[in-house]
């Protein structure tokens, strides 16, 4: 059957650890982190048409760009390059030996992307879209590129984007690209996403924290043990005493409200509370889904965030819904 439309569903990530080590001279920062998928998720369709173009619609729509800067429409254009790479047989991503006819991405795109992920929110959501990009216009296309290989395209494309090609739980190096599955218990956690009523820029946050940093030694980055540790025993108190995240601090001298929403979370009873990533959304552990419930409904009356949600996790990355 010929194929003229692929939908992809794709999961936003938290951190539940983001250590952060000293500037790189490319102006990157060296980074473990230990990513985990969360039920919140945004859908990408793409459909074969004469030019590219990309439609957003829900949350955050409106600061989302329409045009060829959108990260969806960037992973399009890298996944070309890579396929082009390819069957010329040039080195690249793709290695040399992958040469293979490239039956597909001659023609436009057309990618719409219906948002629940928040924009600009610190759960990777302009990367979740990228990372679905490349997976539906790899099967609209026929293309055949293995996850390895999508992986190594969503690197060119931003340091979070490949992780939601992966989901699950799985720790990152280098700019976090890097990924290796982690070894978790089967357990599913339970978590509040308090979404912000306001922005972060990534770059932003990144400079604020160099600056803090001005007259310190900054060692390089390290995995936590003692949250390996519990994420591998499903252990939601040892779990919620380990989440770290150093680029918190410069969240919250930026944003100085989110102090108040990370406090209302934890006096409401949570068993950890930290910002996501970059930032505002801030994000809370719970004992199970009830008291997920019950955390919503406290944050949302303390009246200290734009909105909350509650979400699972681990899920799976990106897969193709239809
Ligand atoms: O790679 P991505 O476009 O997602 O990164 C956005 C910005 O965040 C970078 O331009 C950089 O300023 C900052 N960043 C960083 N170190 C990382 C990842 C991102 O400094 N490891």
């Amino acid at each position: 059957m010929f194929v003229t439309s692929v939908t992809v569903r794709v999961p936003a990530k938290i951190n539940l650890q983001l250590a952060v080590g000293p500037p790189r001279p490319d102006g990157y920062h060296g980074l473990v982190t230990v990513f985990h998928a969360v039920s919140l998720f945004d859908d990408v369709t793409v459909a074969i048409a004469e030019a590219d173009s990309v439609t957003v619609t829900g949350e955050g729509a409106g600061l989302v760009p329409e045009n060829g800067d959108n990260l969806a429409l960037r992973a399009v254009r890298a996944l070309r390059q890579a396929m082009a790479r390819r069957a010329a047989g040039a080195p690249g991503p793709l290695g040399a030996s992958a040469a293979v006819d490239a039956p597909g991405g001659a023609g436009g795109v057309a990618v719409t992307i219906a948002k629940r992920i928040p924009v600009a929110g610190g759960m990777a959501g302009g990367s979740a879209d990228a990372a679905a990009a490349l997976v539906a216009c790899n099967e609209l296309w026929g293309a055949g590129l293995s996850p390895q290989e999508l992986c190594a395209v969503a690197g060119e494309v931003g340091s979070d984007a490949a992780f939601p090609l992966l989901g699950g739980t799985a720790v990152g190096r280098g700019r976090g690209e890097q990924l290796a599955p982690a070894l978790v218990s089967p357990v599913d956690f339970h978590w509040v996403l308090a979404f912000a009523d306001g922005h972060l820029s990534t770059p932003a946050v990144f400079r604020a924290l160099d600056k803090q940093r001005a007259r310190r030694e900054v060692p390089e980055p390290e995995l936590s043990n003692e949250l390996m540790a519990a994420l591998r025993a499903g252990d939601v108190e040892n779990l919620g005493a380990t989440l770290s995240n150093d680029l918190q601090e410069p969240a919250l001298t930026l944003f100085p409200a989110l102090r108040k929403t990370l406090d209302a979370g934890l006096e409401a009873g949570a068993r950890g509370a930290l910002v996501s990533g970059s930032g505002p959304t801030c994000y809370f552990l719970a004992r199970d889904p009830a008291h997920a419930t019950d955390l919503a409904v406290a944050l949302s009356g303390a009246g200290v965030c734009r909105s909350v949600a509650t979400a699972a996790g681990p899920v799976p990355g990106a897969w193709v819904v239809s």
